[in-house]
Formats: structure tokens, C-alpha cells, sequence
């Protein structure tokens, strides 16, 4: 695959490795703005299937990056939605816990510690050994740790600060043995590697639509499976029922959901000047395929790791994402400041806990990695 910097606004001379923050703006989400914001000028012009036929369109393409059923996929505002949209449905039996790993991001960690006051049911935080030094074994002591009285387990995708993989597929195999629940939020992988809810028997998966999905802030998608398509949402939104098209009923007020997750759905849906760019970026990413994406990472972090073993600072890369991955710093340097001293050479990278989190995408070029490079040396 070849470098795709020309498809997003990124100005020259800015070498931009934080798509984990936040991804650039692409110059086809720009332009669907501005259709949306003169469609906002002509409002003469909206007809009822308008506040449908974008969420439609966005709940297939979301279902063909994660391989779903379309009537499963429902949009939130936000991650903290979408955990507690489904926690809510996550019944907890005497004697139960929940499991999750630590230093999960504080949207996740905080809807389930909401769900273990609720229930009384404790949360086993699983660590690594060395948390500067994740090993393989991170992942079997998630796995160990899951029992016959394990009601749930939240875990992202990767690890958000250090891009630590889990084995979503010995996991899901585990959580589906004992009868747990799989929660992943898979904000900071899905389009950028290949996640599929079906082969790793995740049952909701979260996503936040403004990193590797190219949406912009306050719109994302989650899937949720079939075992929650007789729950409860956290909110009731006439949009999420069967009569809503039928504006001049509406107060025939309708009993029945839409099908699938539609009753989990954020009320006023359409969204209608981000939902056009968040289509456009998830299209966007479709045609690049994730695993083009992967393995364009792979190869352009080449010689960053290369210089990062010779200076005895590198790790089993097999263990972490190649999109995102995180370069240790002596114990006496600090995160914020080395960042910013990379910002001063126009570099963009993330302080995240003890380390400087890189972030990759098939925007970035072999000179923002050799920038690095030097900058480093
Ligand atoms: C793993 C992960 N989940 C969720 C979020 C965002 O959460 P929210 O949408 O609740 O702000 C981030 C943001 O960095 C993240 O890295």
C-alpha cells in the first residue's frame, strides 16, 4: 500500500504520529461537511428518510468492518455511552466478580465500577508482571483468571497506552466456556487491525468513530449481540421505535423497538452534520482495508524499532500493535516534557503513563519516521 497523506489535511512540515488522540480531518470528511452545513441552509429540502438513511448506511459499514449483522451495530456519543448501555444489561448472580486489566481506560473502568456498586460484585484487576515490560503471560493471566463466576470481563482491544494486544480469540474462547460476558472497546484497533465479533465471540464491542475510523468527536458505533436484543437502554428515544417514520403519528406512541440493538440507540441519531463525516471516514477506511493498514504500519516502524534495539530500548514487538506502541523513557525524564520537546521539532506523539505513545496510519511517512529517529538520537 502506498502512503495516503494526500487524502487528509495534515499541513507540510508536521510529522503527526498521534492518530490514537485523534485521526487528521480527510479532505472527503471536509467536503462532507459542507454538503451537510448547506443542506442546514436548505431545510426545505429534508424529507423523513433523511433521519434514517445515514444511520443505516453507517450501521453496515460499521457491521463490514467488524463482521456483524447491521441491525446489531447502534451509535453513541461517546464510549462511557456505549459501556454503560450495556452494563446495564449485564445481570450479576450472588458470589459473582467482574474482570478487567489495569490501567483500562477510565471509560470503561468507571462504568463498570458503577456496575459493581450496583451489584455488589467485586473487580479483579488483572496486571502484567512488569508493567514496563508486558509479556505474553499478561494475556494467559487474563485467561486464568476467568471462572465459573466470572459474570463479565471489559478489556480493550489493545492496550490504549502502550498498544499491548490481548488474544481476543483465547479470551472470547474462555469467557464463552465459563458463561462470562465479553465486553471489548475496541476504540483504539478497530480499523486499524482486523476485529471480528464473531471469531473472538465478543458479545458488545465499543468504538469511538474519531480515531482509526476517521469520524470526527461525539459519534461512534457499538455492537451489541444478539443475547441483549430484549434489554434495557439507558434512555428512550422515539427514534428507536418502529412508528418513528410515521411523523404525522407520532403519538400513537409505538410499544416496539426497532429491530436488532435499535433500541440502544442515542436519541436524534441522524446527527446530521457528523454523521456525513463519520461515513465518509469509515468508507474511507473500508477501501483501505485494516489489515493493509497493519501491515503498512509494520513496515514503516521498521526502522524506528531497528534504532530503538540498538539503543537496548526495544521489546518483543510481536506483543504490540503496529500502530501503536509506546517507547520507554529513563525513570528520571519526563513524559510531558519530552513530548513537548518533540513538539518543538514539529513531532506529535502522546505522553501516556511512563512512556511516549507513537501512533501510526497509512498517512504517515518515512520521514515523520526518520524526524523521529533523529530527534531520538
Ligand atoms: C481505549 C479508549 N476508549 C475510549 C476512549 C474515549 O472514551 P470516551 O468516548 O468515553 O471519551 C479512548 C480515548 O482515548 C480510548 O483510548
Amino acid at each position: 500500500m502506498q502512503n495516503q497523506k494526500h487524502l487528509v489535511h495534515l499541513k507540510e512540515g508536521i510529522h503527526y504520529l498521534n492518530c490514537a488522540a485523534k485521526s487528521p480531518l480527510l479532505i472527503k470528511g471536509e467536503a462532507a461537511m459542507h454538503k451537510a452545513l448547506d443542506r442546514e441552509k436548505n431545510l426545505h429540502l429534508r424529507t423523513a428518510n433523511d433521519f434514517f438513511d445515514r444511520p443505516e448506511t453507517g450501521r453496515k459499514l460499521f457491521a463490514s468492518l467488524v463482521n456483524c449483522e447491521p441491525k446489531q451495530v447502534a451509535f453513541m456519543p461517546a464510549v462511557s455511552y456505549g459501556l454503560s448501555s450495556v452494563l446495564k444489561n449485564v445481570p450479576c448472580s450472588q458470589g459473582q466478580h467482574a474482570i478487567t486489566i489495569e490501567s483500562e481506560f477510565p471509560s470503561d473502568y468507571l462504568a463498570l465500577e458503577s456496575w459493581s456498586r450496583k451489584h455488589g460484585a467485586p473487580i479483579k484487576i488483572i496486571g502484567p508482571n512488569d508493567c514496563n515490560q508486558p509479556l505474553s503471560d499478561w494475556n494467559e493471566r487474563i485467561i486464568d483468571a476467568i471462572t465459573n463466576n466470572t459474570a463479565v470481563v471489559v478489556i480493550s482491544a489493545i492496550h490504549w497506552m502502550n498498544g499491548y494486544k490481548y488474544d481476543l480469540k483465547a479470551i472470547g474462547e474462555r469467557c464463552k466456556e465459563k458463561g462470562s460476558i465479553f465486553i471489548v472497546d475496541g476504540t483504539q484497533a478497530v480499523g486499524a487491525m482486523k476485529i471480528d465479533v464473531k471469531a473472538f465471540n465478543i458479545d458488545a464491542l465499543i468504538c469511538a468513530g474519531y480515531k482509526w475510523l476517521f469520524g470526527p468527536y461525539s459519534i461512534g458505533c457499538f455492537y451489541m449481540s444478539e443475547r441483549f436484543n430484549d434489554g434495557t437502554p439507558i434512555e428512550e428515544s422515539w427514534m428507536n421505535r418502529t412508528n418513528a417514520n410515521k411523523f404525522s403519528k407520532l403519538t400513537n406512541y409505538g410499544m416496539t423497538y426497532t429491530d436488532g440493538a435499535g433500541r440502544y440507540n442515542v436519541g436524534e441519531t441522524s446527527n446530521f452534520l457528523l454523521m456525513p463525516v463519520f461515513l465518509e471516514g469509515m468508507k474511507q477506511v473500508i477501501e483501505w482495508g485494516p489489515e493493509n493498514i497493519t501491515e503498512y504500519c509494520t513496515n514503516l516502524a521498521i526502522p524506528l524499532h531497528n534504532h530503538l534495539k540498538a539503543k537496548g530500548l526495544d521489546v518483543d514487538q510481536s506483543l504490540f500493535a503496529s500502530h501503536l506502541f509506546s517507547i520507554s523513557l529513563p525513570s528520571n525524564m519526563n513524559p510531558n516534557d519530552y513530548t513537548q520537546s518533540l513538539a518543538d521539532h514539529s513531532i506529535y506523539v502522546s505522553a501516556r503513563g511512563s512512556g511516549v505513545r507513537v501512533s501510526l496510519n497509512v498517512f504517515n511517512t518515512e520521514e515523520d519516521i526518520n524526524m523521529l529517529i533523529e530527534t531520538l538520537s
